[in-house]
């Protein structure tokens, strides 16, 4: 008989669910602007050059074999060092994993903590991986509140509230997604403060730490005292590599009493996968050593599309909006009463008016009623988005601005 898992049949990742649909549109001969995926390569971004001509010569030198599962001990080395110069972290080349992605990091941190049935807490709304990873892994991943009136910082009543004897780990993703939200240290501490209280390790996903628009970023683990702190991070995103496929995680232990199983737990998943893509990790080392001029001009532009982006959210009728402080995300709430169901809107959008954004809903339960834009587009196509949005606004019988009702 064949027959099919029920668990992946349940993943749904809202940041590509639609595409089916866009490419029916595209079909019907409609341009659609894409402003679902956080990729900065799909708009006017590029690799730096550097980077590349590092893999390419590493390549050619031969270095095309499966590397040590842990990642080449050269890369470990640099992330160490670049850990160290940047945010006083010590965390040895053994106390790191470098892995095919964050997106895999995630996955093994998740099979690291729990067996069937245990409980981690996630920010809601929530990057949508940190809930599907318990749906494969058939653990659970509760949502804590992240308070929109308080730009979207984490409710440390809530995450309290939430603590069974199930609960195996708290996950912090500050810069967030999809909010934009930098946390403060008051709540980094308060946080650290309950993991201790509970001896639950913090899992931080750090991978916006250097997409910072307005404001100052907290790196989460000067708050760690004795507990199992998690650092997740990597290349996607500050190094413009997200093809690449590369991340890490680095293991801050300060008891001493967890950190060697913590990395043998990982390297056991990371053996079964074999390694990670070998000439990349040659050019993560060049990534590592090199400048950031391209970051400079990310940044640059940046700021410029996200302060549009927010200007026009903000004089569209029935919408309202955090300004994000960083990432190349914006969040913004929907009336209900005039665009429906979040899931709707961003389907009859993409549709009638071919702009690809991703409904709120997929962020977990608290992201209804919003969505979720990428600031990457350049700002005439911004602008070319907006007009579509107030087309279909018409479509609806509403007054396109708020200055015009
Ligand atoms: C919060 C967050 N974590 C992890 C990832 C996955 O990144 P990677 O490309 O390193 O797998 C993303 C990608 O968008 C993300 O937004």
């Amino acid at each position: 008989m064949t027959k099919f898992s029920d668990s992946v049949y349940k993943i749904r990742y809202a940041i590509r669910d639609l595409v089916p649909l866009a490419r029916e549109v595209e079909r019907r001969g409609k341009k659609v602007i894409y402003l679902n995926i956080g990729d900065p390569l799909k708009y006017d971004f590029k690799t730096p050059r550097h980077i590349i001509e590092m893999m390419y010569k590493a390549s050619l030198s031969g270095y095309n074999y499966y590397s040590d599962s842990q990642g080449i001990y050269e890369l470990r080395e640099a992330i160490s060092h670049y850990l160290k110069k940047r945010y006083s972290i010590d965390a040895p080349p053994e106390h790191i994993v470098v892995t095919n992605g964050v997106a895999e990091a995630i996955n093994f941190v998740v099979r690291l903590f729990t067996e069937p049935g245990d409980e981690y807490l996630v920010p809601g709304p929530s990057y949508p991986s940190y809930i599907f990873a318990s749906t494969l892994y058939h653990s659970r991943a509760r949502e804590y509140r992240c308070i929109p009136e308080d730009g979207f910082q984490p409710d440390v009543d809530d995450i309290r509230s939430k603590i069974t004897p199930r609960t195996r780990f708290i996950l912090l993703n500050t810069p967030n997604n999809p909010t934009g939200a930098l946390y403060s240290p008051k709540v980094l501490r308060e946080v650290m403060d309950l993991a201790a209280e509970y001896n639950l390790p913090v899992v931080s996903d750090e991978i916006y730490d250097r997409i910072i628009l307005d404001g100052v970023y907290t790196p989460p683990h000067q708050y760690v005292d004795d507990i199992l702190y998690i650092g997740l991070n990597g290349f996607s995103k500050q190094y413009l590599m997200t093809g690449w496929r590369l991340g890490y995680i680095y293991i801050i232990d300060n008891t001493g009493n967890y950190v060697d199983k913590a990395v043998e737990g990982i390297l056991k998943q990371a053996r079964s996968r074999l390694s990670p893509n070998t000439p990349a990790q040659y050019g993560a080392i060049a990534a590592l050593k090199g400048g950031d001029k391209h970051l400079k001009e990310l940044i640059f532009k940046l700021r410029r599309r996200t302060s549009l982006f927010y200007k026009l959210v903000s004089e569209t009728e029935g919408m309202e909006v955090h300004r994000p402080k960083a990432t190349f995300y914006i969040f913004p709430k929907i009336d209900k009463k005039i665009y429906g169901d979040d899931r709707e809107f961003a389907s009859n959008l993409l549709r009638h008016e071919g702009v690809y954004i991703v409904p709120g809903s997929g962020f977990g339960v608290y992201g209804e009623n919003h969505f979720r834009a990428v600031t990457l587009a350049p700002e005439n196509l911004i602008e070319e988005a907006f007009h579509r949005i107030w087309s279909y606004l018409k479509r609806l019988g509403r007054l396109t601005q708020k200055s015009r009702s």
